[in-house]
């Protein structure tokens, strides 16, 4: 008998390792697979503590590991395993499916348009298999290649992570307003990309920053200027540490103003989380909330210009 595939009526939600009692939460009924999966039925849920997001999720039963790499290979060629058990029966499969680059990445790098599936083993007989999901990495995983000597901080990575996903980045001329900027890890980002960075926060950034010519520092507040004084911007980031809804009322002024035209902010966590502006977040209009490799305990939310789809879809 050979393999037999059938279409799971819901979607699989893969956790991060230190979060997935948040994600238990943000999911209510769930059926727990193991690892770090979750099996629930119906339409997509708001699930915002997530890896990766497994959209059209399949069972196959099959035999034999041939029959089992070649169910996978007969819908796409790229597949990333996710395994929590017979991982040496994983691998065996996976060897014989087209090599994926797990790589560190440059920054910036362009993610190839090609679909990335991800993949699972109930057990000997029994897979798992979505071919679409949401993160564009193999198995939701991406690290890029470090740069330990020039960033005044480790917070570049989680700026070039975003930029990455959202297959997008400032153009060299491109003004940028950095809220919350010091020490300078984002700004940094900016100006190796040529463009022109308004950085705002109370102390003030490395010096190396403070004196480069990209750079104009101003030393505020930066929920108490209003867009009208900063002016049109073609990208506004945040990384300011602050209740979740107060970004939220902020960014609520800059839509408002039509100033801003792109837009990556991480919405920090106090305490025990909030679980509902993200919500808020996601609901405006062309806007995606994702937890990327270099969070903490914190989303980030992206919107980007001309965009009113869903940017996972
Ligand atoms: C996580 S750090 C930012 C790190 C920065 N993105 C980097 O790459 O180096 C958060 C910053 O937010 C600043 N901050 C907190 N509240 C602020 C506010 N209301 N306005 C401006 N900056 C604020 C803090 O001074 C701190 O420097």
């Amino acid at each position: 008998m050979s393999a037999q595939s059938e279409v799971m009526e819901g979607i699989i939600y893969q956790g991060i390792d230190e979060f997935q009692d948040h994600l238990q939460k943000e999911l209510g009924q769930y059926e727990y697979l193991g690892g770090k999966l979750y099996f629930a039925g119906g339409p997509r849920k708001d699930a915002f503590w997530t890896e990766n997001i497994w959209l059209t999720p399949i069972k196959i039963t099959f035999n034999s590991i041939s029959e089992g790499a070649k169910s996978l290979r007969d819908i796409q060629r790229n597949w990333a395993p996710v395994l929590f058990t017979q991982y040496r029966r994983g691998m065996l499969i996976q060897e014989k499916l087209p090599p994926i680059n797990q790589k560190e990445r440059p920054f910036p790098w362009l993610i190839p348009d090609s679909f990335m599936g991800s993949w699972t083993l109930l057990d000997a007989n029994t897979m798992l298999a979505s071919p679409f999901c949401t993160s564009p990495f193999p198995g939701g995983k991406i690290s890029f290649i470090e740069n330990k000597v020039d960033p005044p901080s480790r917070a570049y990575l989680k700026l070039q992570e975003a930029l990455v996903r959202a297959r997008k980045w400032p153009q060299a001329g491109e003004r940028c307003l950095d809220a919350g900027a010091c020490p300078g890890g984002w700004t940094w980002v900016l100006t190796q990309l040529g463009a022109r960075v308004t950085a705002i926060d109370r102390s003030p950034l490395d010096d190396r920053l403070m004196q480069h010519p990209l750079v104009t520092y101003i030393k505020h507040d930066a929920f108490t200027l209003k867009p009208e004084e900063i002016g049109p911007v073609d990208w506004l980031f945040s990384d300011v540490i602050c209740y979740p809804p107060r970004l939220y009322e902020w960014i609520q002024k800059w839509l408002a103003s039509g100033l801003a035209k792109n837009y990556i902010c991480t919405i920090k966590m106090q305490g025990e989380g909030d679980f509902e502006t993200p919500k808020a977040f996601a609901a405006i209009p062309g806007s995606q909330v994702v937890h990327l490799n270099y969070n903490k305990h914190e989303l980030t939310w992206i919107k980007l210009a001309d965009s009113t789809r869903d940017p996972d879809n």
